[in-house]
């Protein structure tokens, strides 16, 4: 089995999760990408989708998926139980560092609107701490240099990813060099420093179950 099928696999049994009738929010990547293909086959799994980035959107529509405006879907009161998404790395806690494809803000903001995070991933993502991976930080570019300098004081070695700009019209830094031993902590003190649009620690909000494509098969863990 090659990456990709596993892959595949994790985004197969993510089906399993859905809930007929309701919205699924669907994040991005490569992995997702295998998640929006299975999607398009089984339309009798969910009402439509909210996109996480204009990729996935794009994807989705190209599947004939109806894509749902996030504002249209908690403004009528449309039901989101379950949010699928891959990771850069994945911890015990189901903590995860998410943001290696620059869409970490959408990913986050769709994420809160649902009520479980289902990940997907192959167990190359697994670690027991988080860090390896360099955490992507979303900032308005103005205050690039001044979030860099926050990094650094951590410890961290910010990059600025160049020639990327988000879907938001912002910048990536990616900050090498973290052991992030206490990722809600973390996340939490990021994601007050000025001009951090969003940090690609996703601990505050852990994964509620997540689907880990091995050789032998999927596993469960919840
Ligand atoms: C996108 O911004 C990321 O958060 C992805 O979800 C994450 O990088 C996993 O991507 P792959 O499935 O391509 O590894």
């Amino acid at each position: 089995m090659n990456q990709d099928d596993l892959k595949r696999a994790a985004a197969r049994a993510a089906l399993a999760e859905l809930v007929p009738g309701t919205l699924v929010g669907v994040g991005t990547g490569s992995t997702v990408n295998f998640f929006i293909d299975a999607l398009g086959e089984t339309p009798e799994r969910y009402a439509g989708a909210v996109s996480s980035s204009e990729r996935s959107t794009e994807r989705l529509r190209a599947a004939g998926i109806t894509v749902f405006d996030l504002n249209h879907a908690v403004q009528g009161g449309l039901p989101r139980p379950v949010y699928v998404d891959g990771a850069d790395e994945i911890d015990p806690g189901r903590h995860m560092i998410k943001g290696g494809g620059g869409a970490l803000t959408r990913e986050k903001i769709v994420a809160s609107a649902f009520e479980r995070f289902v990940c997907i991933v192959d167990a190359s993502k697994q670690v027991a701490t988080l860090g390896a991976f360099a955490l992507p930080i979303e900032v308005i570019p103005m205050a690039r240099e001044l979030v860099a300098s926050r990094a650094r004081a951590l410890g961290g070695e910010p990059v600025l990813r160049a020639g990327f700009i988000t879907d938001n019209g912002n910048q990536i830094l990616d900050v090498r060099g973290l052991r992030i031993a206490d990722p809600v902590a973390l996340e939490t003190q990021i994601d007050h420093w000025p001009g951090v649009v969003s940090v690609g620690l996703f601990a505050l909000q852990p994964a509620a179950v997540v689907l880990v494509a091995t050789a032998l098969g999927v596993q469960r863990l919840a």
